[in-house]
C-alpha cells in the first residue's frame, strides 16, 4: 500500500494539518471498484459533508465516506475553505479519539482533488434511519443502551484536555454497529472547549449554513421550510 504522504498535495502543506501518523492510505482506484464505481445500491448515507458508501474492502466491510468536492475561489476545483477545516477537523479529533463509542477511523484517501475517508462500517446505520422505521422498532432496552453509550462517547470527549466539543450531536451522527451498540461520528464541526467554563455557546459556521441553503434550494425544496 503507498504511503499516505505520496498523495497529500494541498492539505499536507497546510500547517494546520494534524499529525497524520500511521493512518492507512486507500487507492482511490480501488475504493471506485469496490464501490461498484460510486454506485447509489452501495450507498448507505448522506450528510452535508459527504456521501457514504458500503463496499468490502479485503474480506472486511467498510464505509468510505466521498467528500463533497464543490468549486472554491480557486481555478481549479478542490476543497473550500470550510470542507477543508471540516476534514482537518475530523481527521484529527478521528484519529486522537479512541473509545468504544466514538467511530473508528480506518484510513484516507487524498488524491487531489479527490478525497475520502474510511470507517469501520455500522451495520444497523445511523440511530435517525432506526428511529424514523416503524417497523421493527426499538426497543427499550436498546434505546436505554443507546442513549448510555452515546452518553459516555460524548463525555469521553468532554474529559479530554482542553475539552471537545462535538457541535453536532444527533440522531444522524449516532451509528448502531451489529450488536447495536452506539458510535459518534462525524467530527467536521468539533471543537476545543474552555478548560474552566462549565457551558458554551456554539454555533454552525455560516458559509456551513450557506452551503446547506443551496443544497436545500437545488432540491426546490424551499417551500417545504418556509
Ligand atoms: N461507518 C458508517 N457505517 C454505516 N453508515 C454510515 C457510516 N458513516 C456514516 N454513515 C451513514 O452516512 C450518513 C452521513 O454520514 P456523516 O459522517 O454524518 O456525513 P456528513 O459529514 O456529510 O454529515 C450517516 O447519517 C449514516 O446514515
Ligand atoms: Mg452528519
Amino acid at each position: 500500500m503507498a504511503s499516505s504522504s505520496d498523495y497529500f498535495i494541498d492539505i499536507v502543506s497546510d500547517p494546520s494539518t494534524p499529525m497524520l501518523g500511521d493512518i492507512p492510505h486507500f487507492p482511490y482506484n480501488e475504493l471506485k471498484t469496490a464501490t461498484k464505481y460510486w454506485n447509489k445500491d452501495n450507498k448507505v448515507g448522506e450528510g452535508g459533508f459527504g456521501t457514504v458508501y458500503k463496499c468490502e474492502w479485503k474480506n472486511t466491510t467498510i464505509a468510505v465516506k466521498k467528500l463533497k468536492v464543490r468549486r472554491s475561489n480557486k481555478p481549479e476545483e478542490t476543497l473550500n475553505q470550510c470542507q477543508r477545516d471540516q476534514l482537518l477537523r475530523e481527521l484529527k479529533y478521528l484519529n486522537s479519539c479512541r473509545h468504544k463509542n466514538i467511530l473508528p477511523l480506518d484510513g484516507i484517501c487524498f488524491e487531489h482533488p479527490k478525497y475520502c475517508l474510511i470507517y469501520r462500517y455500522m451495520e444497523h446505520g445511523s440511530l435517525e434511519k432506526k428511529l424514523s422505521r416503524k417497523e421493527p422498532s426499538l426497543c427499550w432496552e436498546h434505546r436505554l443502551h443507546i442513549a448510555k453509550g452515546a452518553a459516555s462517547g460524548i463525555q469521553f470527549l468532554h474529559a479530554k484536555e482542553p475539552p471537545a466539543i462535538h457541535g453536532d450531536i444527533k440522531s444522524a451522527n449516532i451509528l448502531l454497529n451489529e450488536h447495536m451498540d452506539p458510535v459518534i461520528g462525524d467530527f467536521g464541526l468539533t471543537r476545543e472547549g474552555p478548560i474552566e467554563k462549565t457551558h458554551i455557546i456554539v454555533s454552525r459556521p455560516l458559509e456551513c449554513v450557506h452551503l446547506h441553503m443551496m443544497k436545500i434550494r437545488h432540491q426546490n425544496n424551499i417551500s417545504k421550510i418556509l
